[in-house]
């Protein structure tokens, strides 16, 4: 395929994760959106915590029981003239890790503020991931419906607390009980707001002017406080600049309701119009490969076991970086250097899925994994670099996994050493013992693959604490050192599920100590995949 009409087929497409503390709406605005990208009829029929249904994006048995999103899954759908991909992020704070993974996947994120808390600690976490790339960000103000707090002073939060510029695109009208709707300031017009619409895509009730008396017929003694208020804006606040907007520093800012969906379709425009398409990817060469490059490349973010009980299978989650997937492709592994020919790759509408014919810079498809793909593996179309900057984190907690029936012992390796490929956990095996020790960065990943044990390698695992404080992947430039190192320290050397060696460290005291005293070997917090 040429590279112009591989460019024409990245102008199109959008690529965007979700970022939001827990209960500020993400679920539901993911909801609005596939309502919008006519990807479900009626919004309402999949979601509810309490009501025991579940928004399409969440089908995992551990979510359902918990109401969270353990996994991410991928949506494609048509919005206007772009293709937009969505990206879930898993959002209980316990999945960082994941998150940060598939954080390298996006290209543009939407940060979801509950209007009436403001910025809440796991957005400060997230927006700090999202830096580490200068994502660019929209964000949208939530639950317009409820008393939110003053508009102008949650933008001055966000600016303050998140040191990011905010343009209001979009400004209230009220909130809670006299929530009217919003003033669009760039297209001068005001959107009315209706009740009771919130499961369907509404019929818009626009008043074009602030100037016009229309407005002071339909939303009366609001309508003079709207146009003091704009005043005031358009004094206050920043305009809209797309350059600062993409170098990740100016957030462009709607004001809505996800329940009612009111003002999701205005920030899908802010989307489509503004965020970027595919961008480039580093290599570990230093290169940057371009979307519109006609050689395929792509990387692995995620990997997810079981999605589907009745397959009992395991996804690879392939970004696609350049060029074109086409069915029965043959694509480069290079960590094993092997071709290999892929005819059934998946593409996903939240859990359904369908096989794809081609696809292109920015979408995400599926691959059939049966153990041969790690997170972080490069596919190209036979050319030999790696894609840079996925990496794992050393974990913070430590248990030691034991099983409550021994003659298991051969599956329980297996399932932790999957749902290690997977990122789900972190796996230790000592050189002195067989412990396997299970490492997370998060408290919760313990109960998830416990569970996950359970259900899916039918092995009832159970924990033990253990003396260890820290994780660091050692290596050395010198082998005499790190054999060395390796015989004198081996009482605190083990294995990861990749087979890494490992220094687990049961105190802070002692891994200073280990460094002072083998200088020549580096003490690693991250291990690029
Ligand atoms: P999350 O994925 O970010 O965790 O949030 P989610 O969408 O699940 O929303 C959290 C709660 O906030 C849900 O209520 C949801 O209905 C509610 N919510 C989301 N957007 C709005 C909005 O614009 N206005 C109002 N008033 N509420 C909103 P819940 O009671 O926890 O669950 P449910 O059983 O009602 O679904």
């Amino acid at each position: 395929m040429s590279n112009a009409l591989i460019a024409k087929e990245v102008a199109k497409r959008r690529t965007f994760a979700i970022i939001s503390h827990p209960d500020a709406g993400k679920t539901t605005i993911t909801e609005k959106v596939l309502l919008h990208g006519h990807q479900i009829q009626k919004a309402g029929t999949v979601k509810g915590k309490k009501s025991g249904q579940h928004a399409k994006s969440d089908w995992m048995e551990m979510e359902q029981e918990r109401g969270i999103s353990v996994t991410t899954s991928v949506m494609q759908f048509p919005y206007g003239e772009a293709l937009v991909n969505l990206l879930d992020t898993p959002g209980h704070e316990d999945f960082s890790e994941d998150t940060y993974r598939t954080l390298t996947a996006v290209d543009s994120c939407l940060m979801v503020i509950d209007g009436a808390k403001g910025v809440e600690d796991r957005t400060i976490k997230l927006m700090e991931v999202t830096r580490l790339r200068d994502t660019p960000i929209l964000t949208f103000m939530n639950k317009l419906d409820r008393d939110i707090r003053d508009p102008l002073e949650l933008l001055d939060e966000v600016e303050q607390v998140l040191n990011i510029l905010c343009a209001p695109i979009t400004w209230p009208i009220g909130s809670g009980k006299n929530f009217k709707g919003v003033y669009h300031l760039l297209r001068d017009e005001v959107i009315l707001y209706k009740t009771g619409q919130g499961h369907r895509i509404q019929e818009v009730d626009i008043i074009k002017g602030l100037d016009n008396p229309e407005l002071d017929q339909r939303i009366g003694v609001y309508a003079d406080d709207l146009r003091e208020q704009i005043e005031l804006v358009n004094g206050a606040s920043n305009s809209f600049d797309k350059e600062l907007f993409l170098a990740g520093e100016l957030t462009p800012v709607f004001f809505g309701t996800a329940l009612g969906n009111f003002g999701v379709d205005h920030m899908l425009d802010g989307l489509v119009d503004w965020a970027p398409v595919p961008q480039p990817r580093e290599t570990d060469d230093g290169q940057a490969v371009a979307a519109d490059n006609a050689a395929f490349s792509g990387f692995v973010f995620k990997i997810q076991a079981n999605m589907d009980p009745k397959h009992r299978d395991r996804v690879a989650f392939l970004r696609i970086v350049s060029g074109q997937y086409e069915k029965g492709m043959k694509m480069h592994q290079v960590r094993v250097g092997k071709d290999v020919r892929i005819s059934d790759a998946l593409t996903f509408l939240a859990g359904d899925r369908s096989h794809v014919e081609q696809a292109y810079p920015g979408d995400i498809i599926g691959l059939h994994n049966h153990g041969t793909i790690q997170i972080g593996d490069t596919f190209t179309g036979g050319e030999k670099f790696k894609f840079s900057g996925i990496p794992n984190f050393a974990p913070e907690l430590f248990r030691r996994i034991r099983l409550k029936d021994p003659l298991k012992q051969k599956q329980l390796l297996k399932g932790l050493v999957q749902l290690s490929e997977e990122g789900a956990v972190q796996v230790f095996r000592p050189l002195i013992n067989n412990d396997l020790i299970v490492g997370a960065v998060g408290v919760l990943q313990f109960d998830v693959v416990v569970h996950r044990l359970k259900s899916e390698y039918n092995v009832e695992a159970i924990y033990e604490n253990i003396n260890v404080a820290t994780a660091r992947w050692v290596s050395s430039d010198s082998e005499r050192k790190l054999d060395e190192f390796r015989r004198k320290a081996e009482a605190n050397l083990a294995l990861d599920g990749g087979d890494n060696l490992t220094y687990i460290a049961p105190s802070m005291v002692n891994l200073s100590l280990a460094q002072e005293r083998y200088p020549e070997i580096s003490f690693s917090h991250t291990r690029e995949h």
